[in-house]
């Protein structure tokens, strides 16, 4: 009985363990209790021996249950840390779910990459040189306004497009250079259904030998057809941007149950303006991105549009707010 009992006693872990292997041995059905009641059976010259017997595996037990008592203790204090048991279960954690806006453009990195494009990355605060100076935007364009763009006292400002990293791209690359870059842009906008303060957007440039309207053109259908389906209808609309020309803006066609189809802007593009190149010429020794020998597209595409696009969402601060009761719904 004193070994069972004490290899109970050493395999208890926690102290409810520990109390029944105490009642199993010394409670009122336990296996000593009974073994000292069976002592009424034996004789008189029996007795005293089997007595003694049954005091040292009783004070044997008792020794070890205390033993066992003060280790199990002081495992449970050094659980309890600054107030928190940590034997308690653990309360149940809410699985969240990816934003609207990073499914977009998770998916849109994924297609484009396979089409050969790798990843590039800027700063959010930029300068006026890579914003606007070497995109060949004149002293005296809108976008520059202060009423449209973000300025900090130091002059620089938050970039209101992605297309510097463009530039930042080909300051330290060598033609051919085939990338994408997406990110926040930012502009003095007042805030409604379909505008806001911040915006995120995704610049591509492919700059080679001999590329072509074509090239820009097929680039962006085939991406715009895995985005949203093979029968997506997409138009290119001429327009202007400083560093593109012929410069184009894009449309999908949006069908919704129950109304009118209509085209939605996703997109800006066009093939780099010479200008560019010789800008980015003008701070490099080598003068590999001379206009004479290479040409390139780029595109700029509005990551929140297609978020709309993708899921019908009506207002753009949806996408910003972060209410989890709309985002619940993508998870
Ligand atoms: N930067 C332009 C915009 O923000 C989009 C664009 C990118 C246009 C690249 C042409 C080429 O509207």
């Amino acid at each position: 009985i004193q070994a069972e009992a004490l290899s109970a006693i050493g395999a208890a872990e926690n102290q409810a363990q520990l109390e029944e292997a105490r009642i199993a041995i010394l409670g009122k059905k336990g296996k000593l209790t009974g073994a000292a009641a069976g002592m009424r059976h034996l004789s008189k010259e029996e007795k005293p021996a089997a007595g003694q017997m049954l005091n040292e595996a009783r004070q044997a037990i008792s020794a070890a249950l205390d033993e066992k008592q003060v280790v199990l203790q002081e495992k449970a204090d050094e659980l309890l840390v600054a107030g928190v048991d940590m034997t308690m279960p653990a309360a149940e954690l809410a699985a969240g779910g990816l934003h609207p806006l990073t499914i977009v453009k998770d998916r849109a990195i994924q297609i484009l990459r396979r089409m050969g494009f790798a990843l590039a990355e800027g700063p959010e605060i930029e300068d006026e040189f890579h914003c606007f100076d070497a995109l060949n935007t004149p002293q005296d364009h809108p976008a520059r306004n202060e009423k449209d763009t973000f300025y900090f006292d130091s002059g620089k400002l938050l970039r209101t497009h992605t297309s510097s990293v463009q530039i930042r791209t080909m300051e330290k690359a060598k033609p051919p250079v085939r990338i994408i870059a997406p990110g926040s842009a930012y502009r003095r906008d007042d805030i409604d259904a379909t505008h806001h303060c911040v915006f995120n957007q995704l610049e591509g440039l492919f700059v080679a030998e001999d590329v072509k309207l074509g090239d820009l053109k097929g680039t962006l259908e085939f991406f715009l057809r895995h985005m949203f389906g093979e029968k997506t209808e997409v138009r290119f609309r001429p327009h202007f941007f400083p560093f593109t020309e012929p410069s184009f803006e894009i449309d999908v066609k949006l069908h919704v149950k129950g109304e009118e189809p209509k085209w939605i802007e996703v997109a800006g593009c066009g093939m780099v303006d010479p200008a560019v190149f010789d800008s980015i010429n003008a701070g490099r020794k080598d003068e590999l991105f001379d206009s004479e020998k290479v040409t390139g597209f780029a595109f700029g595409m509005g990551l929140d549009r297609l978020a709309m696009i993708q899921w019908g969402i009506k207002d753009i601060r949806l996408l910003i707010e972060n209410d989890a009761r709309f985002l619940k719904q993508f998870s």
